[in-house]
């Protein structure tokens, strides 16, 4: 059996009505939508932008280019940039720092909590005469702890942009990811929990002033047709890319409850794994919406490698920790500076959660993972909470 990583041949050909592929739906749609010519910015875009709004429950959503072109935007229209810096998790997808670096300003890295995103109470020392925003990761679609970091935040008068590109429709009780911040940035890359045919992202704010100045940004700061306020660049979602958004957005919830239902079989099925395999602790308030599945597990390597070879595409987000790659060398971290991150490196491990697993799949990804530690792995091994132990 193939346990594919990517969903996307699954997506296109899931039939919508008794009698139509999504994909022929979403041709249909393109169809009608290059008969109008309306191809930057227009109806489709503000359509799909207000659908947006009110999926996250903000006043304002702008489509960009992409999700990390809506956190180098959202800074920027914070006036982020050069000599400043801008705290964020040290877990996490390089383009959280490369927005930061893209705004001119400095990434600060601080390390993660056992959930996978930033712990909450290092922040504090992080921060200096130059820090103007902090960046908390909404990493696996996990939340981190916003109520903290607002209260943080507010006390030092620093901004908050929510990296939520990988929460769509995640929530603490009941508030959505991407609401809490002065902005959040959404990104609707394909392998994203609401994805388009190539990139897109999203700004959503409540603060007007900032999304006037988002609008200006993404279209190089024109005003009007002939007025220029500010420099800007080219950044608008394209429209074709939102008539394919409009087709899928009333699907993100049943998204999410998919890869939620598919998370808790696969907690399910590893409890009695204890002393192999590290599951992080699921919070009753948090909807976390899994775009990635990811584990702590001993013998990783070994592990990833027998998944392979029984076709099921396990992956490693990341092998590398962000600060010690060589585009950060310049920040002068050092080996020891992030032990979870460090730790998380050797032992984390994702499978396949997407909404288009089967039941037999997930027993298959259970079962292949069961004979790995109970036929295949050495016992003489220490059992991973001791393998973790210099961490704690
Ligand atoms: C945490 C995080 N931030 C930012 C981005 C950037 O989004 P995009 O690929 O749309 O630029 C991603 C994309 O994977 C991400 O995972």
């Amino acid at each position: 059996m193939k346990v594919p990583f990517s969903y996307l041949q699954r997506q296109f050909k899931q039939s919508e009505s008794k009698d139509k592929l999504l994909a022929d739906l979403i041709i249909n749609d393109i169809r009608d939508f290059i008969s109008t010519s309306d191809f930057t910015l227009g109806k489709k875009l503000e359509e799909f932008e207000e659908k947006f709004a009110n999926l996250i429950g903000v006043k304002y959503a702008l489509g960009v280019g992409s999700g990390t072109d809506a956190l180098i935007l959202s800074l920027k229209a914070e006036n982020i940039g050069f000599g400043d810096e801008v705290i964020t998790c040290a877990e996490t997808f390089i383009a959280t720092a490369g927005a930061i670096a893209g705004s001119g300003a400095t990434p600060v890295f601080v390390d993660v909590n056992d959930e996978f995103t930033i712990d909450e109470t290092l922040i504090e020392n992080a921060i200096t005469e130059k820090t103007k925003a902090i960046m908390p990761v909404y990493f696996t679609g996990n939340c981190p702890n916003m109520d903290k970091i607002l209260q943080i935040a507010k006390k030092h008068d620093l901004k908050v942009i929510e990296d939520s590109c990988c929460a769509i429709d995640a929530d603490i009780k009941g508030k959505k990811a991407g609401s809490f911040g002065n902005a959040g940035a959404f990104s609707f890359h394909p392998l994203k929990n609401l994805n388009v045919f190539s990139d897109g992202g999203m700004v959503t704010t409540n603060d007007e002033n900032l999304a006037n100045k988002i609008k200006l940004l993404r279209n190089h700061g024109l005003k009007n047709r002939d007025e220029v306020e500010i420099f800007g660049y080219n950044s608008r979602l394209d429209t074709l890319q939102a008539v394919v958004a409009l087709r899928m957005i009333d699907d993100v919830k049943n998204v999410s409850d998919q890869r939620i239902n598919n998370a808790k079989k696969l907690d399910d099925g590893f409890r009695d794994l204890k002393d192999f395999i590290e599951i992080p602790k699921r919070s009753p308030n948090v909807r976390q919406v899994f775009h990635l599945y990811m584990l702590r597990v001993k013998k990783r390597d070994e592990l990833h490698a027998f998944l392979n070879s029984k076709d099921i595409e396990a992956k490693i987000h990341y092998p590398i920790a962000l600060p010690y790659q060589q585009c950060c060398k310049h920040l002068n971290y050092k080996k020891g500076d992030f032990p979870k991150t460090e730790r998380d490196c050797s032992t984390i491990i994702t499978l396949p959660c997407h909404q288009h697993l089967r039941d037999e799949e997930i027993d298959y990804m259970i079962q292949t993972i069961k004979d790995f530690y109970l036929n295949h792995f050495d016992k003489a091994d220490l059992p991973f909470k001791e393998l973790n132990a210099c961490t704690k």
